[in-house]
């Protein structure tokens, strides 16, 4: 592992190192979005070309499919599989019950459609991610370009009547336009500071007329593989309550760091 790799992405590589170790022969996959999960990529990748690793993944953005097909990692549809085995994504924060706040690179659409249509989902983060309770992170919400305005005003009013501490709405913009993503939408972004009861802003959100999808997962995640900036990974199963420890191995994996473009 190259010195100069800042602890936050060691933390990233080691997390996304150990989650890879859970992908069997023959799999179909989710890929995530995200540097984390550009991380597992990889990974995955150097299991492809070291080990002859046979799995074919459905990337959940344009940006994971571009490095998947790049790093010769094979890929398919979603409707072409249409049920997968294991997906394994990054997440922007994770609460003791494995809940996610999703999102942050806009490809929250993707992601939730593809995790929900796994058997298991492993969510790769560093330590950072982990809150007591969500909604420090800004909640992400897919919103139609059509009358998003009134779409935001009628989250606004919505949030009125939910147990959360902040009610700012912004559309997220990339200079000086409406960030859009690959579907085309719109994303608001949400400061929320602490969500009470995030299964049922999860649910009413999406009752809202304009809204797509929000950021919120709710009992998707099974898996959690936290890293640290030393090398360290923590990974903590939702299901059967076993949380483990462990290091990751890291020498051989130079030619991933060769790779690297970002
Ligand atoms: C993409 O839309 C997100 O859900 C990402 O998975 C999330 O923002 C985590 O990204 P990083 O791994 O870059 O922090």
């Amino acid at each position: 592992m190259p010195a100069d790799l800042s602890p936050i992405d060691k933390a990233k590589f080691v997390a996304a190192r150990r989650a890879v170790d859970f992908v069997e022969n023959g799999m179909k996959l989710g890929l995530g979005t995200g540097s984390t999960a550009a991380w597992m990529v990889r990974c995955l990748a150097e299991r492809v070309k070291d080990e002859g690793l046979r799995v074919v993944g459905v990337p959940t953005s344009r940006r994971t499919a571009e490095l998947a097909t790049e790093l010769g990692v094979p890929i398919t549809t979603m409707d072409e599989v249409k049920w997968l085995d294991l997906t394994i994504d990054g997440a922007d924060e994770f609460d003791p019950n494995l809940n996610l706040i999703k999102g942050g690179g806009a490809a929250l659409l993707q992601e939730k459609i593809v995790a929900t249509a796994s058997d298991r989902m492993i969510v790769i983060a560093d330590a950072a991610k982990e809150v007591a309770q969500l909604g420090a992170f800004p909640l992400p919400v897919e919103v139609v370009p059509f009358g998003w305005q009134t779409t935001k005003a009628l989250i606004e009013e919505t949030l009125f009547s939910m147990d959360v501490l902040g009610r700012d709405v912004a559309l997220r913009m990339n200079k000086s336009k409406p960030v859009k993503t690959d579907e085309n939408n719109y994303i608001l972004d949400l400061s929320l500071k602490r969500i009470g009861n995030p299964r049922q802003l999860a649910l009413v959100l999406n009752q809202i007329p304009g809204v797509v999808e929000n950021g919120l997962f709710i009992d998707i995640c099974d898996i959690v593989v936290i890293g640290h900036g030393d090398g360290r990974v923590t990974v903590r199963d939702i299901n059967t309550g076993k949380v483990e420890d462990a290091s990751v191995e890291v020498a051989g994996s130079d030619n991933i760091f060769a790779d690297l473009g970002d």
